[in-house]
């Protein structure tokens, strides 16, 4: 049986709360400019996720501007510069002092998510969690509309614009017919094996290690929590890594000093992440706009996912401000060529990132020996390490490159 559906109307209609939907949709709030976000699963769902946690400080500023930093405030902890470790010997990057002051700011995207959460319902905006067949419709019209289902009643909400902030398996992406948009894709040839556990972390600050053995990383969440990483082959499960075995492997890969301060402990989280470069061209597509992992995915190696994603938001929040407080509804326009420009920026960085740290000797031949492409990255990063300019080079882009201004259409 058809069951009718009721109409709802809003400004701008958000799919997907994740960190995305739900710092544009408290940043337009703040504008005046009404809002709704529709989610595919509960809230407590989109808070299990574990994911990365070092925030640039254009992504800090933007929570500030929407008001949700109280907590990030004041349980953040704000780093001055990470390690990088080659084959055992740790290089300090000084982002502070190489960047003329900038630093970032270690705080979980959980945390950030839960902030985010909280402020929207004090704001007493609405949000459509465990909807289903959520689908964009008329996007290219002055009319566009999404219709879902919620609770076994459909719905069509009306709208001006519809952000798609529903991440890489989304349905926004899609609503793009294939001729008009390119899709660019790399998936690395291992994963990522993470384990978060409540233990000191085994330094002050981040240290990303290359190692003959594979690539790991010392990550944390506070003074009390630690988030490790370290390669493995896609074809491992998780369940071939006991506790035991991964602290045992870790200690392998990082430097003396940090494997001799590790305190390891039961695991709270433990799972394995494929890494990927995706990106998708181009980003709007009539009154439809794709924001954060529903158009570019990076692999995590230079911490870059949650603030590319805040950058998009940046700048289509400047965007539909414009909009409603200037009528100029041709600055639309601008949303895709800048969001892209520094979406290609991450991705560069992330990948060189991860060449440079990471062991391919797994991957099939490609056109160049693996054992002699390896020597280049290895030659590459030390030569980055020993000199000032390589540092610099390496520090400017891990604090984030500036956010661009919309020109004046
Ligand atoms: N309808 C409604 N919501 C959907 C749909 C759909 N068809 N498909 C997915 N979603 C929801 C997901 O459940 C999720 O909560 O959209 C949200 C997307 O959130 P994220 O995947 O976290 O993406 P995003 O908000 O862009 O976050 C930026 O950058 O690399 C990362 O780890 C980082 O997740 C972070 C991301
Ligand atoms: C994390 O803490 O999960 C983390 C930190 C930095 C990265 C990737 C992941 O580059």
């Amino acid at each position: 049986m058809s069951n009718a559906a009721q109409a709802l109307k809003t400004q701008v209609a958000i799919i997907g709360a994740g960190p995305s939907g739900l710092l544009l949709g408290q940043l337009l709030h703040k504008q005046g400019i009404d809002n709704v976000i529709i989610e595919r699963v509960s809230g407590e769902y989109v808070l299990g996720r574990i994911r990365a946690g070092i925030l640039e400080q254009g992504f800090t500023d933007l929570v500030r501007e929407a008001g949700a930093n109280a907590r990030m405030d004041a349980e953040g902890h704000p780093h001055d510069g990470f390690g990088l470790s080659l084959n055992g010997e740790k290089v300090r990057i000084d982002l502070k002092t190489l960047t003329g002051g900038k630093t970032v700011m270690c705080y979980g995207q959980t945390e950030i998510t839960r902030d985010m959460m909280e402020a929207r319902e004090a704001a007493g905006l609405t949000t459509w969690y465990e909807s289903s067949d959520v689908q964009p419709l008329d996007v290219e019209s002055d009319t566009p509309k999404i219709r879902f289902t919620n609770n076994g009643q459909t719905y069509e909400l009306s709208c001006d614009y519809i952000a798609g902030c529903d991440g890489f398996h989304g349905v926004s992406r899609k609503t793009i017919p294939a001729e008009k948009r390119k899709e660019f894709e790399r998936v690395y040839p291992f994963g990522w094996l993470g384990l978060l556990s409540d233990t000191p972390p085994c330094d002050d600050e981040l240290i990303y290690c290359q190692h003959e053995r594979g690539f790991a990383l010392a990550s944390q969440r506070s003074l009390t929590r630690s988030r490790y990483y370290l390669q493995v082959p896609l074809t491992d499960n998780v369940e071939e890594w006991t506790d035991e075995r991964f602290w045992d492997e870790l200690k392998k890969r990082l430097p003396a000093d940090a494997a001799e301060r590790l305190i390891t402990g039961p695991s709270l989280e433990k799972s394995i992440a494929p890494l990927r470069s995706f990106v998708c061209e181009p980003m709007q597509f009539g009154n439809l706009f794709l924001v954060g992992d529903a158009a570019h995915i990076v692999p995590p190696t230079g911490a870059k996912g949650l603030n590319l994603a805040a950058s998009d938001v940046a700048t289509l929040y400047k965007i539909l401000t414009r909009v409603y407080q200037q009528g100029d509804k041709a600055c639309i326009q601008h949303y895709s060529p800048i969001a892209l420009r520094r979406v290609w920026n991450a991705e560069r960085f992330s990948w060189w990132m991860s060449n440079m740290l990471h062991d391919f000797s797994d991957e099939a031949e490609g056109a160049m020996d693996k054992a002699m492409q390896q020597r280049f990255m290895q030659s590459e990063l030390s030569y980055y390490l020993q000199s000032e300019a390589g540092r610099k080079v390496i520090a400017e882009q891990y604090v984030g490159l500036p956010y661009e201004d919309i020109p004046q259409s």
